[in-house]
């Protein structure tokens, strides 16, 4: 592992809902529960707290019992104890050279670069970052108005990569330049400097450094810059004091600082949009990954949400691991990379999937929302519902398409059942799709259908698009083993992804090339 990067979600008690935008570009009534604030003192932090002070590294024992003196057992101290777990492990399996980014909240900041100089020793801290995601808004807030995330930044070891970045000029530094008689844009920089060096004061074809400046460079580096035609001179033919030509294509630009104001968040307009409230711009994580790692390194983020990082990663030729607790989020990011980068996408294995139906069922067991994300991720539909607010209105997911030249999206209507059902199920759902006034009604089950089940679906008929495409039946019923088998759901051909689809993207010409 060459470089990790964490976005947990944040201890703001806030509820993360996605948000999902209509076919037709109307935002969708539709929310459901992305993930709710992880982090609450309960017995799993408690035992993770018991764990680390017990068996984990000394001084980040000691900081644990100290914060948890300090700030007791709260939500906060649950979140500093669970990064702190996975700290220390990262520390543990990671190899010399990786750098971590922590992205957090300034209300968490402080209480984590403390954990992670405890782990990584304060020597390894790199930098703390202030990301302005953007621009003062008129929220009521009672000290100023926060616009920014803290990213912290250390690495295991001085050998960590580190590639300077650097952005472009702003029109106040273009200003500057001018063109020469080669169509070259060039800025004049002093050639002297305000010290009074003795040995650099000397006279140079006819020009001199005033009594408190000295060249700043040797006689023989002013020469070669002779020679080379980058000494602007007087009309009296004597070099400019102020007379080093710059190019500007040789310029790499302006280095980076801590302080990012030019990475805007991702706004309800962008197209790199896809619906998942803290999805972080490509732009973000390409600086991080540029910055910090190079060319076939392999990048990790535990946390990756719709899969920003690994996305990024992938255009930029470097490896990826990507974790997320949620299918919602695992669908989300396979759309995404199958989306952005169609057959260029190199091979990936999702691992903890249920790949059989016994995997299945231990996972409608174990969840029964994540059991109805991953089903729905099958047939690549997008959930309909906030699981928390929502009475169920029989609509578990939903796939928009479009089969005729007037935009307007037919929809089918997924419902999704882990327990036993009859034909009562299939006619209710009958009843929603009239209601609804949808075109097409599927229902995923993870038991057998029973003959009944089937008779009554086939009396729904067939829904028959404009020719010359073929008409599909009305209702569908599509069991886990069969979805899992290779069967598809079926509906007219040129539908549209249901989750917003990520733009098509090519990777970045690989540096080795
Ligand atoms: C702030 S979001 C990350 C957003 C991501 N950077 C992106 O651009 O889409 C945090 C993510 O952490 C996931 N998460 C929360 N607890 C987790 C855990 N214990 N293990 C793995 N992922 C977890 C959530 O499901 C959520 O997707």
């Amino acid at each position: 592992m060459d470089l990790v990067y964490l976005d947990p979600p944040f201890n703001s008690k806030a509820t993360y809902n996605v948000l999902f935008k209509e076919q037709d570009g109307e935002d969708s009534p539709a929310q459901i529960t992305a993930f709710d604030d992880f982090w609450h003192w309960d017995s799993e932090a408690v035992r993770t707290y018991h764990d680390v002070v017990s068996h984990g590294p000394r001084k980040v024992a000691d900081l644990l019992g100290a914060l948890h003196s300090f700030l007791g057992p709260n939500d906060m101290m649950a979140y500093v104890t669970m990064m702190a777990a996975r700290l220390v492990e990262l520390y543990r399996v990671l190899k010399p050279t990786v750098s971590i980014y922590l992205h957090c909240d300034p209300t968490a900041s402080h209480y984590l670069k403390l954990v992670m100089d405890g782990v990584f020793g304060p020597k390894q801290f790199v930098n703390e970052i202030i990301w302005q995601r953007s621009t003062a808004h008129n929220m009521r807030t009672k000290g100023f108005v926060r616009v920014n995330d803290v990213i912290l930044l250390c690495s295991k070891s001085e050998s960590a990569v580190l590639n300077a970045q650097y952005t472009d000029y702003g029109p106040e530094q273009m200003k500057r330049y001018r063109v020469d008689d080669e169509g070259r844009l060039y800025k004049a920089e002093n050639l002297t400097f305000s010290t009074a060096n003795p040995s650099r004061q000397f006279e140079w074809r006819g020009s001199k450094p005033s009594p408190h400046r000295s060249w700043g460079a040797s006689l023989e580096q002013l020469e070669e810059w002779y020679a080379e035609g980058r000494i602007l001179l007087k009309r009296d033919g004597t070099p400019r004091l102020d007379g080093l030509k710059v190019y500007l294509d040789e310029m790499r630009g302006t280095p980076v600082t801590t302080n990012w104001t030019d990475i805007q968040r991702i706004g309800n307009t962008s197209a790199e949009r896809l619906g998942y409230p803290t999805q972080k711009p490509e732009a973000l994580l390409e600086r991080i990954i540029n910055a910090s790692s190079n060319e076939g390194d392999l990048v990790l983020d535990p946390f990756c949400g719709c899969g920003t990082t690994v996305s990024v990663a992938e255009r930029l030729h470097r490896k990826w691991i990507g974790i997320d607790v949620t299918h919602l989020a695992i669908s989300l990011m396979n759309n995404r990379l199958k989306d952005t980068f169609g057959a260029d996408l190199s091979p990936y294995e999702i691992i903890g999937l249920p790949g059989d139906l016994g995997g299945a069922r231990a996972l409608a067991e174990e969840n029964r929302y994540q059991f109805e994300y991953w089903a729905l991720g099958l047939v690549d539909a997008r959930p309909a519902r906030d699981r928390k607010k929502g009475a169920d209105q029989g609509i578990d997911g939903v796939i928009s398409f479009f089969d005729d030249d007037t935009n307007k999206p037919k929809r089918v209507i997924i419902q999704v059942k882990s327990g036993n059902v009859g034909a009562s199920v299939v006619r209710d759902l009958k009843g929603v799709l009239d209601r609804e006034k949808a075109q097409i009604g599927c229902l995923i089950t993870l038991n057998e259908s029973t003959k009944p089940m089937r008779t009554e679906a086939a009396e729904a008929g067939m829904y028959a698009p404009p020719n010359p495409q073929e008409p599909v039946p009305r209702l569908q019923i599509l069991t886990i083993e069969e979805l899992l088998a290779g069967k598809q759901l079926e509906y007219p051909s040129y539908a549209p992804a249901t989750f917003k689809r990520a733009p098509r993207q090519t990777k970045a010409k690989k540096k080795s090339e």
